[in-house]
């Protein structure tokens, strides 16, 4: 699944359509409503003109996956839109999407960890990392009807490959911490963290940090911890 540089717009990798998983797509979600079974999936990363020409649908994807469990982000298009068109300017920003036939069904972005939020950045220089050796993915999301096929694991190795090679010592992301009897968490979940150890992330309990928003239903922002898993690309490589 190695992807080396990947070109602006270009097809990153092709994942052959897997089985659906037992326990399948969640049923809360109208989006895991597909007609047709789903297909090969193929990635590319979006820059320029193929991300002009897929903003829209990229927003529409994240809106509906961050306003899940865990995340519960209400969010908004046009935030979305300016977000997006900001990382995608960004020296070593990443955006990576994987298509099922035409539709995007899922995605990851990522910056260097010193253009990201201080929210962010700080809790790593507080525990004396150095956050211009780490590449720091912010989302990784999959629709429902597409989860549990290996895309979301796929999506983090693909830019993993992308960044490895260059000034970047570790990978990393953040995972909200909600608790486990929160009242919107859906008896379904199931936290991805051991496929997480699997691609070799350890959490990093020494790094501590939170970010607010005002959760869907809600009326005022509250923080929300999060904790952080790195992955060493030295130690990775070769691996
Ligand atoms: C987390 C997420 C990105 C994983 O993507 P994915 O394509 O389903 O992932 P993979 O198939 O590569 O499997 C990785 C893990 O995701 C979890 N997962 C997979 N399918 C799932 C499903 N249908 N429902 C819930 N979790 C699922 C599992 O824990 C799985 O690990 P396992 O193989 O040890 O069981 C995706 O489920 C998602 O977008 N979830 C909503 C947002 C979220 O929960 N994020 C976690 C906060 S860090």
């Amino acid at each position: 699944m190695s992807a080396g540089v990947l070109p602006e717009g270009g097809v990153a990798a092709a994942l052959p359509a897997r089985p659906a998983p037992p326990y399948g797509p969640r049923l809360n979600d109208d989006t895991a409503v597909d007609d047709a079974p789903p297909g090969d999936i193929r990635v590319e990363r979006l820059a320029g003109a193929a991300l002009a020409g897929r903003l829209e649908e990229l927003a529409v994807l994240r809106l509906a996956v961050l306003g899940e469990f865990p995340y519960l982000y209400p969010g908004s298009a046009a935030y979305e839109e300016r977000y997006l068109s900001g990382l995608a300017s960004l020296p070593g920003g990443l955006i990576l999407a994987a298509f099922d036939r035409h539709r995007m069904v899922a995605a990851a972005t990522g910056a260097p960890l010193d253009q990201e939020l201080d929210a962010l950045r700080d809790p790593f220089i507080h525990a004396g990392r150095d956050p211009r050796s780490i590449f720091y993915f912010g989302e990784v999301v999959v629709l429902p009807s597409h989860r549990g096929r290996g895309v979301g694991t796929a999506l983090l190795e693909i830019g993993e490959s992308h960044i490895r090679g260059g000034r970047f010592a570790a990978v990393a992301f953040g995972e909200i911490v909600r608790s486990t009897d929160h009242p919107r968490r859906p008896k379904s979940y199931r936290t991805p963290d051991a496929a997480w150890r699997r691609l070799g992330y350890r959490l990093e309990p020494e790094i501590g940090g939170a970010l607010s928003w005002c959760d869907a239903c809600d009326r005022e922002e509250t923080a929300k911890p999060l904790r952080f898993w790195v992955k060493s690309l030295a130690a990775s490589i070769g691996a």
